[in-house]
């Protein structure tokens, strides 16, 4: 895969392609849509954000169409422009072991509209945590590598086995690509309310950096960084240590531009 720039919209901030009304596609390399799962999903109860200076706690919880309503919606056209205009990473997970699998058969046959699937492995925001135990990792990444003849990408967190160990398990299983780093479990303190959610943005920079460095010393896999990336040095620091691509995700809540930024530097 080869994008230009290397920089990629991550998944679920970007929505369905909402920012190409404030961001240039010829800044962005890829533009990852919205974790799609089997069912819909009506996603958390509010309060679904919690914004401080250097993080952002979110329990949206994959709120989407589902895969049977995204598809319908594939084809009557209402993404036709937007496949048009940028090259986009199809995002999916599941409930389950079987319903990763019932997604990826499903889109099977579209996937040459895509430059990639992105595996979602690691949302904190759901009950089914496939990196809490390897073999069935394993057999989860074979079997969905049998059934999707397109780049795959694993999304791995940090909970659970160190992400190394998970990265080689990818690369075993024929998979092209890891995304480094999901949002992380956190919790926020509202007066007598808790908050449970997924901590992201600047405060995830360092965590991120290390498990890039971690898979680039332990694979050939492509890898695509994400994590608190809001600026230049942010970039280059993730490029430093071995990373292909950059994902801007929390950042583009407050600062859209820096992707024109970024990308400046490749030109
Ligand atoms: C509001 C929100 C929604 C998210 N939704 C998804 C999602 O649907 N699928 C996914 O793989 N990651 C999702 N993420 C994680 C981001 O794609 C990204 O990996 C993470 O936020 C770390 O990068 P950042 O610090 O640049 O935001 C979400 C993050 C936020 C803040």
């Amino acid at each position: 895969m080869e994008l230009k720039p290397p920089i990629v919209i991550a998944s679920g901030i970007g929505g369905m392609g909402e920012y190409l009304k404030l961001i240039e596609p010829k800044f962005i390399g890829a533009y990852t849509l919205k974790t799609i799962t089997f069912k819909p999903k009506k996603g958390n109860p509010p309060p679904r954000l919690i914004a401080t200076e250097n993080y952002l706690i979110n329990s949206i919880g994959l709120e989407n169409p589902g895969v049977e309503n995204f598809i319908e919606q594939l084809k009557s056209g209402q993404y036709d422009e937007l496949f048009e205009r940028v090259k986009i990473i199809f995002s999916f997970a599941g409930d389950n072991f079987e319903e990763y699998e019932q997604v990826a058969e499903k889109m099977a046959p579209f996937q040459n509209k895509f430059i990639a699937f992105e595996c979602n492995l690691s949302c904190p925001n759901v009950h089914f945590n496939p990196l809490s135990d390897l073999t069935t990792l394993k057999r989860l990444l074979s079997s969905l590598r049998r059934k999707l003849d397109i780049f795959l990408i694993a999304k791995l967190g940090i909970e659970g086995a160190f992400v190394e160990s998970i990265a080689k398990l990818v690369e075993l299983c024929g998979w092209d690509g890891v995304t480094l780093i999901n949002t992380i479990r956190a919790l926020h303190v509202d007066g007598e309310r808790i908050i449970k959610g997924g901590v992201s943005g600047p405060i995830l920079k360092p965590i991120a950096l290390r498990a890039v460095h971690e898979v680039r010393s332990k694979t050939k896999l492509y890898i695509i960084a994400s994590g608190g990336i809001a600026s230049e040095k942010d970039a280059e620091d993730f490029f430093k240590v071995g990373a292909n691509a950059v994902s801007v995700g929390t950042i583009l809540y407050k600062d859209p531009s820096i992707v024109e930024r970024i990308a400046k530097n490749f030109s």
